[in-house]
């Protein structure tokens, strides 16, 4: 039986028993009113004939008492009055008594002695009898009898249930009428047009990735959909861009050609990850708990890996409600949406978070490594928990690897310059790798650290150490060199120490070239400039975009200068053109850092205080943590992107706004000193500390012919499509397992 048909008839069911039950109950409780009223008046006419009709029977003058009798006659719904003797015989009776009640003589004699009601039926009418017993004289009985017709009340019952039973049809034809309208309209409708659109998917007629159902009860539908028509499309596409770039004898590096990559090289083993940033963050939004992928280029990048390759993430879990969320061994399943690997949460009280995060990573070796212009400081209680940090890692990596024979590390950034030599000195057989994201300085800068020696002593127990660029490895060797006693091998980059030898090598680090278009994809509309400017409250024809982490190291202080000096200089941009910078607030705890916003903020509100115009603004600041999927939208509506870092490993924003233009739009301005610079050389190359030269660049990339625009991107979109975040991890990985492990401390020598 159909779904419809069964839904219909069950609330049918359920209507007309409810119905019937009330309507008996309704019927009911009528006739019990009315038989009431009946008796009643019975009741009260008996009384008041016996009154009348007493003296006639005390002088047996049955004559007065047919009159009587028949004066009583014409009550209403009254069939007659009867008397009786003490033994049933017939004494008198209103003349218009039925005969057929004066013939059953015998039954009513035989009802009064009882003295209850009675109903009888004669011929088609119902008859209620109610007898009065009455005395007279010294010993004499007789008996009144009150006969009332009460086939009316039948008849109004009747009609009361014939009332019910037609409200109840015109109720069952109206439930059937709704619902079915109700399915068709909410779910028959939609789940045809879902067929439908994941027929076209199927077929590859569809490219949009949200289907056509709204509502709550489809949402979780709509949300795995989209997930799946997302992924179906990314697969396809790389099997076409595979397809293609197989016809050139390229090959093209994508998820699926990483997962089998990593399989084969690695015999089956599981990666594992390493960062003091975890990918996925688990904060508390009121009574709901909620998961947030941090800001910065680490996790951008390394994410996608593991979503193809599987493994296991070792981090601190940051988020104030990351331990609700892990089971017994600080372990999550991630991404929340589709799982695909292991996160491994490592939890730090806030005296390790100060020393050696806050502390020991961000004011000592991040400006140390930075050249921002900002000075270092390293503190004996900051090292000592940076130190301990380490350990406290090391700990639980080694409990993750513990069951797997030569597992494959991979440790991120400079957080963790000491675990490696941990881990190698548990694990001699563990192939342990750094990337090192940040730059690497020369030595005089390097030299500053009091603790340098055990840095680079740490990095050195692992067995390649990757870097962004050929010239932070050239940096890192110079500093070894000065640094301790070893040998380096300048023609194949190698350090030997103790017996022990460390690869360097160069691996620019990249990202998913096709996350920006699935993100843009799964926009519940195409973002256009206006409508978003319009959500800003502003009106402009021309914007720049850019997006960072708020950091001194990323010239933003430098980029709102020179706008400001853009707008001085070209003054017809001035209400036409804005900067939206979007900011992310980073390290908040760190004075520096504090500092730095509040110099921001005070630029920018001096900026657009000086320009300030009816519905536009030089600077649009959002300054608030963003979802990729939002930044997509700024990417995709920006005439030029600004990345003006003062000194950067290699900064994802650039690629990642080149990724995102499918168009072909867009022009990227970019910091010579941003580690991407050496790749993408088709941006417009800016020296950050060149406030004229900025400005001069901003506007050259508003008036760039069209096609030198589209010529510029394409050549950057076709490297990038190549060198993407799978390739990077493919060739690190493959460079790690091509290395000889140390055999004698193998063999435990
Ligand atoms: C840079 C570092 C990463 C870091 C990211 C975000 O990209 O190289 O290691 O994760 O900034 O900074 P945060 O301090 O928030 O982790």
């Amino acid at each position: 039986m159909r779904i419809t048909l069964r839904l219909i008839l069950s609330l049918i069911v359920v209507v007309v028993t409810v119905a019937v039950i009330s309507a008996w109950f309704n019927v009911r409780q009528e006739k019990l009113k009315r038989y009431g009223e009946v008796r009643d008046q019975a009741a009260l006419l008996a009384e008041s004939f016996k009154e009348s009709a007493r003296p006639n029977l005390e002088t047996g003058n049955t004559a007065r008492l047919q009159k009587l009798a028949d004066k009583f006659q014409d009550q209403k719904h009254l069939e007659g009055v009867a008397v009786y003797s003490g033994d049933g015989e017939l004494l008198a009776a209103s003349s218009e008594i039925a005969p057929e009640i004066r013939g059953r003589g015998k039954q009513i004699g035989e009802l009064l002695a009882s003295g209850e009601d009675a109903e009888f039926l004669f011929g088609e009418r119902r008859v209620l009898v109610h007898p009065l017993k009455l005395t007279f004289g010294e010993a004499g009985n007789a008996w009144i009898a009150i006969f009332s017709n009460v086939s009316y009340v039948e008849l109004e019952l009747f009609q009361i249930w014939k009332r019910t039973l037609i409200r109840l049809l015109a109720q069952m034809i109206l439930i059937s009428l709704v619902t079915l309208l109700i399915i068709r309209w909410n779910l028959v409708d939609p789940i045809t047009q879902m067929a439908e659109w994941m027929k076209n998917l199927r077929i590859g007629e569809e490219n949009g990735h949200v289907p056509p159902i709204k509502g709550d009860i489809f949402a979780p539908i709509a949300r795995e959909a989209t997930t799946l028509a997302t992924n179906l499309q990314a697969a396809r596409r790389a099997a076409e861009n595979e397809a293609r770039l197989r016809q050139k004898g390229e090959s093209l590096w994508t998820p699926e050609r990483l997962k089998e990559h990593i399989k084969t090289k690695m015999g089956g083993r599981p990666l594992f990850v390493v960062s003091n940033r975890e990918p996925y963050m688990h904060i508390k939004e009121g009574k709901d708990i909620r998961a947030i992928v941090p800001a910065g280029g680490l996790v951008t990048a390394l994410d996608p890996i593991m979503k193809a390759s599987g493994g296991t993430w070792v981090a601190h879990g940051s988020g104030e409600a990351d331990f609700e969320v892990t089971d017994a061994d600080n372990r999550i399943k991630v991404p929340p949406e589709e799982p695909a690997y292991n996160l491994r949460r490592v939890a730090l009280s806030k005296e390790e978070e100060d020393g050696y995060y806050y502390g020991f990573s961000n004011e000592g070796i991040w400006p140390l490594c930075h050249i921002a212009h900002i000075r270092p400081i390293f503190r004996k209680e900051d090292w000592k928990y940076y130190y301990e940090v380490n350990e406290k890692f090391s700990k639980a990596v080694l409990e993750e690897i513990a069951d797997v024979k030569e597992p494959c590390v991979l440790i991120q950034d400079y957080h963790f310059t000491l675990l490696p030599g941990m881990i190698k000195a548990a694990r001699p057989d563990a192939r342990v790798a750094v990337f090192w994201h940040i730059p690497w300085p020369n030595p005089e800068t390097f030299g500053i650290c009091p603790w340098g020696k055990e840095l680079v002593m740490g990095l050195l127990g692992a067995d390649l150490i990757g870097f962004q660029t050929q010239f932070y490895c050239n940096n890192f060797l110079d500093t070894v060199d000065r640094t301790i006693e070893s040998r380096i091998d300048w023609e194949h980059f190698s350090v030997q120490k103790e017996g022990h030898t460390t690869m360097v090598k160069p691996f620019p680090i990249s990202v998913d070239f096709q996350q920006p278009d699935r993100d843009a994809k799964t926009l519940p509309e195409k973002p256009e400039a206006a409508s978003v400017l319009k959500e800003l409250g502003i009106k402009a024809e021309k914007i720049a975009v850019s997006v960072d982490r708020i950091d001194y190291t990323k010239g933003m202080l430098e980029r709102v200068k020179a706008v400001e000096r853009f707008l001085e200089k070209y003054p017809a941009y001035k209400g036409k053109f804005t900067l939206i910078q979007l900011g992310a607030p980073s390290r908040t705890h760190i004075p520096q850092y504090h500092r730095f916003l509040a110099e921001l903020h005070a630029e920018v509100d001096r900026i657009n205080w000086r320009f300030k115009a009816k519905d536009w603004k030089a600077i649009v600041f959002l300054e608030k943590h963003h979802a990729h999927q939002e930044i997509t939208k700024f990417y995709k509506i920006a005439d030029a992107c600004l990345v003006t870092s003062l000194h950067d490993g290699m900064n994802l924003v650039a690629k990642e706004f080149v990724a995102a233009s499918d168009d072909h739009r867009g022009v990227l301005i970019l910091s010579r000193f941003a580690g991407a610079s050496r790749e993408l050389k088709d941006a417009l190359i800016v020296n950050p500390y060149d406030i004229e030269q900025m400005a001069d660049a901003i506007y050259y990339s508003l008036v760039m012919p069209k096609a030198e625009v589209e010529e510029r991107m394409t050549r950057m979109r076709q490297d990038l499509h190549e060198n993407n975040i799978y390739k990077w991890a493919a060739n690190l990985t493959e460079e790690l397992m091509k290395l000889r492990l140390d055999d004698f401390k193998l063999n435990g020598v």
